[in-house]
């Protein structure tokens, strides 16, 4: 598959997964995909509250299904997508989320940003540099 086809199909996932959106109070959905190196592919949507603050993003949502399916590490490729024109990057916390995964497996996952538009495309690194994350605690 060429990576162009990669990110195409990536990013088709994770905007399939923007159907299951429950966002009744702000309106907005989001969808997230990851892919590992041995292929699979994990999606998330965000997940709102009444108490608002309890929201769950997407790609908070997707590491936590990959988590609970056993992925430790190998996170090759994400995908975020929102109901914008504009590119949708990951929140604070998503991205320190991210982290947990990647530094599992020693990766720096490309990190796709779409909207109804323009694709960014970004590198956790970039994105979260100088990270806290499990090998920081020694
Ligand atoms: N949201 C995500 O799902 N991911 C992000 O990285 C940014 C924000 C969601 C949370 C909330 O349901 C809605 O977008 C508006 O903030």
């Amino acid at each position: 598959m060429s990576e162009d086809n990669n990110r195409d199909s990536l990013i088709a996932a994770a905007k399939r997964a923007m159907d299951n959106s429950y966002s009744p109070y702000s309106k907005f959905r989001v969808g997230a995909a990851l892919r590992f190196a041995d292929g699979t592919v994990v999606t998330g949507t965000n997940i709102e509250n009444a108490s608002y603050g309890l929201t769950l993003c997407a790609e908070t949502v997707a590491v936590a299904k990959a988590m609970d399916d056993g992925h430790r590490g190998g996170l090759e490729e994400v995908a975020v997508i929102g109901d914008t024109d504009g590119p949708v990057t990951p929140c604070g916390r998503c991205r320190q989320v991210l982290n947990e995964m990647a530094e599992l497996g020693e990766t720096d996952p490309i990190v796709w940003c779409a909207g109804d538009g323009e694709v960014v495309q970004t590198r956790l690194s970039d994105l979260l540099p100088r990270a806290f994350g499990p090998a920081s605690l020694g």
